[in-house]
């Protein structure tokens, strides 16, 4: 029998997911339905509730409902409840939900295995204290890199965010326009400026000459952290678009128990530009 998955968001038109997750089924061969769900901003639970009742196996979770999705579940996942959000809901046998976070495993996947980043003893500077940072921070620091320091506009969030994440690994957090001694070898963008096409305002000079910029944001150009990273001298300057395909492999992943091949899916994307 056709197993039923969705993504569910508001707004959910533009979302991607469903072509990734056909492409996957269609290359792995798995029996699923993939579609998407325009989620009510004031019932949530209501919407997870028709669809777990009508059959369906899992979720996709996206802006705005990650947070609200994370106190839904009956149990979290380690890295969904450091997180704070969840992005993949299972239902299990007798209708229990369980929420996990694949998106700090989408970075780091397609910034290692994609692109052949090593994180060991790397300096990283993490712009932005939200949703999107948080999200990510467990699978950053289970890299071992040499520290990650979290810059934020506003500096309070920053030092929060540290604080919670102080025993995974050497995590600091700090003022986004601070001057640093030393550059960093990777500077991800986890800030929303990008939605207005701006760039998060640090200090010239924080990229280390040769190093990689990371916006977690992906468009059908590219965005202005892209632009910036080459300005700044990047070697890569790389978008989300592997993150998300990354994200979606995993939760993949966790549903069918087959990990499909993401580099063509990535391409296929790319080449619709
Ligand atoms: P998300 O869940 O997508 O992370 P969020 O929780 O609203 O969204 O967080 C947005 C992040 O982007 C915040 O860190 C925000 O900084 P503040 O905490 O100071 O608001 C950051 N941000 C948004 N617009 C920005 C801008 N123009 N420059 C720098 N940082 C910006």
């Amino acid at each position: 029998m056709t197993d039923t998955y969705a993504v569910i968001g508001n707004p959910i038109e533009h979302s991607k997911s469903p072509q990734i997750h056909a492409a996957f089924a269609a290359q792995t061969g798995e029996d699923i339905e993939y579609g998407r769900i325009l989620g009510d901003m004031e019932d949530f639970a209501g919407d997870v509730r028709h669809f777990v009742r009508s059959g369906g196996k899992g979720l996709n979770v996206t802006v705005p409902f990650k947070e609200h999705a994370w106190q839904l579940v009956d149990e979290n996942s380690e890295r969904a409840e450091h997180a704070g959000a969840v992005n993949t809901i299972s239902v299990l046998d007798g209708g229990r939900l369980h929420g996990d976070n694949t998106d700090g495993v989408g970075l780091v996947r397609d910034l290692a295995q994609n692109h052949g980043f090593d994180f060991h003893g790397k300096r990283i500077l993490l712009l932005g204290a939200g949703g999107a940072s948080r999200g990510i921070l467990l699978p950053l620091l289970e890299q071992n890199p040499h520290e990650v320091v979290i810059a934020n506009r506003t500096e309070s969030k920053a030092v929060d965010l540290a604080g919670i994440f102080s025993g995974q690994g050497s995590v600091s957090g700090c003022a986004l326009d601070k001057e640093h001694h030393e550059p960093f070898d990777l500077i991800i963008n986890g800030t929303s400026a990008g939605l207005k096409g701006k760039v998060p305002q640090i200090t010239t000079g924080c990229l280390r000459p040769g190093g990689w910029t990371y916006d977690m944001m992906y468009g059908d150009q590219p965005t202005a952290f892209v632009t910036w990273g080459l300005e700044q001298g990047a070697s890569h300057a790389l978008d989300g678009l592997g993150m998300l395909v990354e994200q979606a492999a995993e939760s993949f992943f966790l549903w069918r128990g087959v990990r499909p091949r993401t580099g063509p899916v990535i391409g296929m994307l790319r080449g619709q530009h």
